[in-house]
């Protein structure tokens, strides 16, 4: 307060207070224009004017400082909604009812058609194939299983995860001993947007299946990278 009276009276003294100006560091771009002109005409109210002019540059402080933070906010913001926007994963199993797909000629995309999650609708049963909705590292994972019908008889539960048509896991299960089989791969992979993944029979193999869902397919999106 006495460093306010002190400038007052320095700023009244002076032949040349009408160019008197507020000019120090983290000066307000923008000045009130109010201030100002009733210092001019009334130098008596000068200290009230000063507080006044301080409570302005506070103010002023405190708004840049709200917008800083409201920036902050909204780009936060931006990415959560980015995040919740492109959340994916596909849960599926090959069937409901009891069923047994293959043995064919020729390697086969499997087609699971019991779906317990299709967030962001990637995985296509028509098909059988992912399509990677956003580039980033996905987990996949793969559990195959078969059923000879009888000790003795050739089990073969054998499929390939692929990507782009380019197995990348493969699973195989050949045993004349056992009656029944199943396997899992679980992996991470980097992906790009429109990537395709899918599973095949390889020929002369078979899965089998009923509504224990002992084949499933899995894949979710763990964290995007672009
Ligand atoms: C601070 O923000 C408020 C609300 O937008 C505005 O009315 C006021 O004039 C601003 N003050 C300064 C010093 O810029």
């Amino acid at each position: 307060m006495r460093g306010l009276v002190f400038l007052c009276l320095l700023g009244y003294s002076h032949a040349d207070f009408a160019t008197f100006s507020w000019n120090g560091p983290g000066v307000p771009t923008t000045s009130d224009p109010n201030t100002d002109n009733v210092c001019l005409s009334d130098p008596s109210t000068c200290g009230c004017c000063l507080m006044q002019r301080q409570m302005w540059n506070m103010e002023n402080l405190f708004n840049l400082t709200l917008e800083d933070f409201q920036k902050n906010l909204d780009h936060t913001q931006s990415i959560i909604n980015n995040m919740r926007s492109s959340r994916s994963a596909f849960s599926v199993a090959l069937t409901d009812t009891r069923r047994c797909v293959g043995p064919y000629a020729n390697d086969v995309v499997v087609k699971y058609r019991s779906v317990f999650i299709n967030l962001g609708d990637g995985y296509d049963t028509s098909t059988g194939a992912f399509t990677v909705p956003r580039s980033g590292v996905y987990v996949f994972a793969l559990t195959a299983y078969s059923d000879s019908g009888a000790p003795g008889f050739l089990l073969a539960a054998c499929v390939h995860l692929r990507k782009n048509g380019i197995t990348i896991a493969g699973l195989d299960e050949y045993n004349n001993q056992d009656q029944e089989d199943s396997a899992t791969v679980v992996l991470a992979k980097q992906m790009q947007t429109g990537d395709q993944v899918d599973v095949t029979l390889l020929a002369s193999c078979y899965l089998c299946d009923d509504s224990s869902h002992y084949n499933t397919f899995t894949g979710f999106l763990l964290y995007a990278t672009d």
